[in-house]
């Protein structure tokens, strides 16, 4: 995936974060830059453990939010929060790979405040036949060679599966980089009423 291509995208969807906010699926902490001063604090969540030595440099490199961002160890399908706790949750390039995708999203909505959002830039599944058909071809490969990344997963779809207000979904294919991997959904969704499982 071409970085510098996610810049003003991560921007914009963090622009979107504010008040206490959890961020699944930290890594190396790309998205810090982006947070806005004013956010209260961030719970940077991620299952890896060998993400928070690669991670702790750039929490350092961000004195503006110094003593805001807390790591801690866990899946996104089962947070270590509890329900209506968060103001915001963030997800970038992270719901593709993490194993339960639809045991993360009821999560996600639990953890949240009501009115509390939902930010996210996810890569998934195409609405072109050919694409899609690729996708499904190869993510039985890639989930291997990615560390669990999913190509084909209908986002959209699988987010809708709890009760929120979508303020806004945006899809398109990130330029430059071949189409089975660049098919993307970036979007905001409002917290409405109380989780449910619908699978
Ligand atoms: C492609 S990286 C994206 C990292 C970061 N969000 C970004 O935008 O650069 C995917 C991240 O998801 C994490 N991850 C994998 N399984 C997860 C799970 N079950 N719950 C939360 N995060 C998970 C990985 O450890 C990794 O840090």
């Amino acid at each position: 995936m071409r970085q510098a291509a996610f810049g003003p995208l991560r921007e914009s969807v963090l622009a979107q974060a504010s008040g206490e906010v959890l961020e699944i699926g930290f890594g190396t902490g790309a998205n810090l830059p982006f947070y806005a001063s004013h956010i209260r604090w961030v719970a940077a969540i991620d299952p890896n453990p060998g993400m928070v030595s690669l991670a702790r440099p750039q929490i350092s490199q961000q004195p503006r939010l110094a003593g805001r961002i807390h790591w801690i160890m866990a899946s996104g399908e089962a947070l270590p929060f509890l329900t209506d706790s968060f103001d915001s949750v963030v997800s970038t390039m992270t719901l593709c790979s993490v194993p339960n995708i639809s045991s993360a999203i009821q999560e996600i909505h639990r953890v949240l405040k009501p009115g509390g959002k939902f930010v996210f830039l996810e890569h998934g599944q195409s609405p072109d036949d050919s694409v899609r058909r690729w996708q499904e071809w190869l993510t039985p490969y890639w989930k291997h060679l990615g560390d669990g990344c999913h190509l084909n997963r209908p986002m959209a779809r699988l987010i809708h599966a709890q009760s929120w207000t979508l303020l806004s979904l945006t899809n398109f294919y990130l330029p430059g980089v071949p189409k089975p991997f660049a098919y993307f959904y970036q979007g905001c969704a409002v917290k409405t009423g109380k989780g449910q499982n619908r699978d």
